[in-house]
């Protein structure tokens, strides 16, 4: 289908975004009713609540949620917010919904009442949420978060001065420092991907910078996505496949996902990915996921999983049976020392780095000390409760909402304010698309252009210029916050160079556009609110210089 950038003023397109926002939030409501339905709480449970989902992963009534008509989410009532507010940063952190809420609090007290060592437990959690991540549950660890998981993955591959890492210039800190102490310790080399932004983005303009660092040195890939700087979510499988063509590993950043869109590990064909549960999955502080390929074989299969965490140390467990989605990645399992564990070396497994698909690597990772069940438990039922609602269903709505907030920037703003091409036609959406992460720029203005300026994601700035848009774009955010009860942020992005889109702007002269987070719980009401107020904030045309 055709791909184009639409021209400002297009009505047609925020109608459209508009109605393809009104269907993906019926496909949510209707994936939602079945959930009910399915467990026969019929009109009754249409009419006055939803369902949460049981420590044993069976069905429990959640008053809270109302079911809401469009233009309303129908999970809006699922969730807590203070009155009036709009929390459009869950980029930064999510919310969790009331019931886990209520389930955290009470496991805390019970722990309180009756204190125990928590070493254990996770063995069955994970199998209940891997299948939803497309994983199998020895690949997949209850990480402390995706910083806390990024580092477990590169102190673990055994790397070596002169092997050289291939990562992005819109890294965020956790993969920065991640890279950059290798880069010290190791004496390994950083080669960095300048990424392109507005009209110079492409996939193929990103692989092809991509490939461009590679040499017979490079060990390993690291890169997030989405890039949480601009929300575009970069061709992640063909980065991965193509890094394991060549015998070179795959790391993916990827915070944002889980909870966002609909991921299945095994077909990303990435090595390791570390991802947040705090963020998009809004489960509690201190969650993430931690995922270690931990197979080859390309066709799906059945598996049995123990029930307990002992089991793969000899100790007889109760099993159930794992559906395993084949890997696209076939190449072999690369050598990983564990970076913390309580039984280095058990049952042999990753004893010395060695690796074998039958081992429970996770098991082995997972076990650290005491941890805190509440959280993991919560992080678990918010899965679940993702899983019944539908990650697919969850994903479409996200993305619809998303074009819906971007086809009104674009009308008011022009297609050049946005981080990344603005295709208002295409369905499905273009991947790089497909997130609830959107950057806008609407302080930088080109006028290289003749006619009269526009917005432009993509403008030169001076040291003076991107020091005042940080001003302005910094007090954008506070009075949104303060005077309206909307909750965004913005960012310092190094973006490309209208005056040489092959380069991207150096430290001093960064934009800094403003980034929105839209996701389950947003309709689009909520964003012709935040349109409405930024309006007033931000008038087109009005830059700070
Ligand atoms: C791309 C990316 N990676 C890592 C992180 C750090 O996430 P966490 O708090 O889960 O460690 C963030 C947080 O904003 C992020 O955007």
């Amino acid at each position: 289908m055709k791909k184009s950038l639409v021209t400002d003023g297009d009505w047609t397109t925020v109608a459209k975004a508009r109605d393809v926002a009104a269907e993906a939030g019926e496909r949510i409501a209707t994936a939602r009713r079945d959930f009910l339905k399915l467990f026969g709480y019929g009109a009754a449970g249409l009419a006055m609540g939803g369902l949460s989902v049981d420590k044993d992963g069976s069905p429990r009534f959640m008053a809270e949620a109302a079911a809401m008509p469009a233009p309303y989410s129908p999970y809006a009532n699922a969730f807590q917010f203070a009155d009036q507010l709009l929390y459009m940063n869950i980029g930064t952190t999510g919310s969790s919904p009331t019931r886990v809420i209520k389930d955290f609090a009470d496991d805390y007290k019970d722990i309180a009442r009756n204190p125990t060592a928590y070493f254990f437990g996770q063995q069955e959690m994970r199998n209940s949420i891997a299948p939803g991540f497309g994983c199998d549950p020895y690949e997949l660890v209850l990480s402390f978060n995706t910083t806390d998981g990024l580092w477990r993955i590169v102190m673990g591959i055994p790397f070596e001065a002169g092997d050289e890492i291939i990562t992005t210039n819109m890294e965020e800190d956790a993969g920065i420092s991640a890279v950059d102490i290798l880069v010290d310790r190791f004496g390994v080399i950083k080669k960095t991907v300048d990424l392109p932004t507005n009209d110079a983005y492409s996939d193929r303009e990103v692989l092809k910078r991509f490939k461009a660092q590679l040499t017979n040195k490079t060990k390993a890939v690291l890169f997030s996505s989405p890039i949480y700087l601009t929300g575009a979510r970069l061709p992640a499988k063909k980065l991965c496949l193509g890094a394991a063509r060549r015998g070179i590993l795959s790391i993916v950043d990827g915070a944002h996902l889980p909870g966002m869109c609909a991921v299945n590990l095994h077909d990303m064909g990435c090595d390791f990915f570390s991802g947040s549960g705090h963020k998009w999955q809004c489960g509690p502080g201190q969650t993430g996921f931690l995922y270690i390929r931990n197979g080859y074989d390309p066709d799906y299969r059945i598996v049995e999983r123990p029930t307990g965490d002992f089991a793969p140390f000899g100790a007889p467990s109760p099993t159930v049976e794992i559906g395993i989605p084949g890997y696209t990645n076939t190449a072999p399992l690369p050598t990983y020392y564990p970076t913390n564990t309580l039984i280095y070396g058990a049952a042999g497994i990753l004893k010395n780095g060695e690796r074998d698909p039958e081992h429970n690597i996770a098991a082995v990772l997972q076990l650290i000390g005491n941890g805190s069940r509440p959280s993991q438990q919560a992080l678990t039922e918010c899965c679940q409760l993702w899983d019944t609602w539908g990650r697919e269903e969850i994903e479409d709505y996200v993305v619809a909402l998303a074009q819906y907030l971007r086809s009104r920037i674009v009308e008011i703003w022009g297609p050049q304010s946005l981080s990344v091409p603005f295709d208002g036609e295409s369905y499905p959406v273009p991947e790089v698309s497909r997130t609830g992460l959107t950057s806008f720029n609407p302080f930088s203005i080109s006028r290289t252009r003749p006619g009269r300026p526009y917005h432009d994601y993509n403008a030169d700035l001076t040291e003076r210029q991107a020091e005042a848009q940080s001003g302005a774009s910094s007090a954008a955010v506070a009075t949104l916050r303060d005077d309206y009860q909307i909750v965004i942020r913005n960012n310092s992005v190094p973006h490309s160079l209208r005056s040489d889109p092959s380069k991207n702007a150096t430290l001093g002269t960064f934009s800094s556009p403003l980034r929105v987070s839209t996701h389950l719980f947003h309709s689009t009401s909520d964003v012709d609110r935040l349109i409405e107020a930024l309006l007033e904030v931000v008038p087109p045309l009005a830059p700070p210089l």
